[in-house]
């Protein structure tokens, strides 16, 4: 598939890494309210190449994924990697790590808004990609059999429009997997099917576990909402000739009593299943994910939970926060409920 990547000069690496150092330093955290509000302005001192790669993916979308490589990252300096994504780091790594993050953080503000989900990770904005013993099996971030490609939150309306990873370690180069739907044929029929809204697709378990557990006596969440009754959706939307996509094969069927859908869902899954590429993050490349057009999953790994295990930090990203607004408690807050 065609990702595109940038690599920084050794001269902008060490730039960006005194700009994030310093703003961490400053802050002293890296998705605290006044962190987020100066982002959009702090990101413009990032080095010039990455301020107009960004603008061109989000303006023109020459493609569905960007990969940037050369943040600096030194493995002893940001400490073993944890094995629950709630550990916060040890002081002496927390520096560091700030400053990674907030190099995640204004590279997402040159996109448009971070947000975050009261269901993943108890609201966090920046989320810890790491393997747990409790959850190895599980269809998330946090297992290590395959994870299934889709769309990012593909069951929600506000699902991102970017998802960006940025490795910490990775001395396995365990793949991320990415497919664009730019690469795929599929027959006018086929689309035109997948075009219409014929398919359900339902929450994740880490998304339904959490709405269960948050809400009163008697009362249901959204998220069980979706789970329970479904509004149909497209896969397939925007320009009928480049067409962008929604899709979550594990937690998708075609609408009940539908064999046309079912079979069009079928075929475009195994073209996808086809296009699909590796791309290993090791540490510090940070990889921007077209969510409307791309799909993302992970291959199968052995986590050693011994403090060397893939690490990513994760944030999403959206065009348009007031989308979301009925989801979210005030015009400022970032987190849907
Ligand atoms: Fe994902």
């Amino acid at each position: 598939m065609n990702v595109r990547y940038l690599d920084l000069s050794s001269i902008d690496a060490k730039d960006v890494d005194t700009l994030t150092r310093n703003i961490a330093a400053d802050f002293g955290a890296s998705t605290a309210p006044a962190v987020l509000a100066a982002a959009a302005g702090l990101a413009q001192r990032l080095p010039q190449s990455l301020v107009d790669e960004l603008r061109d993916f989000r303006l023109h979308e020459p493609s569905a994924a960007l990969v940037v490589r050369g943040l600096r990252v030194d493995d002893e300096e940001i400490g073993p990697t944890p094995l629950d994504w709630r550990t916060p780091p040890a002081p002496e790594h927390a520096a560091a790590l700030t400053a990674h993050e907030v190099y995640l953080v204004l590279v997402a503000s040159l996109l448009g808004d971070i947000f975050g989900w009261s269901t993943l990770q108890n609201g966090k904005l920046l989320h810890n990609v790491v393997p747990m013993p409790t959850e190895v099996q599980e269809q998330s971030g946090h297992g290590t059999v395959k994870l299934e490609w889709h769309t990012e939150d593909g069951f929600h309306p506000n699902r991102c429009d970017y998802l960006l990873l940025l490795g910490v370690r990775n001395h396995d180069a365990v793949p991320t997997t990415i497919a664009s739907i730019d690469d795929v044929v599929i027959s006018p029929r086929h689309r035109e099917v997948l075009a219409q809204k014929r398919f359900l697709i339902r929450p994740d378990n880490e998304h339904l576990n959490r709405a269960r557990a948050l809400v009163g006596p008697g009362q249901v969440h959204t998220i069980q909402r979706m789970q329970d009754s479904p509004e149909p959706s497209a896969v397939l939307f925007g320009h009928p000739e480049a067409p962008y996509l929604r899709i979550d094969p594990a937690f998708m069927t075609a609408r009940p009593g539908d064999p046309e859908a079912a079979e069009a869902l079928r075929v475009l899954v195994s073209r996808l299943d086809a296009a699909l590429s590796a791309v290993p993050l090791g540490a510090g490349d940070l990889l921007v994910v077209d969510n409307y057009k791309a799909v993302h999953g992970r291959s199968e790994f052995t986590a050693r939970f011994d403090g060397t295990d893939r690490w990513l930090k994760k944030v999403v990203v959206t065009r348009d926060l007031r989308r979301s607004r009925c989801y979210r408690a005030a015009a400022h807050e970032r987190i849907l409920l």
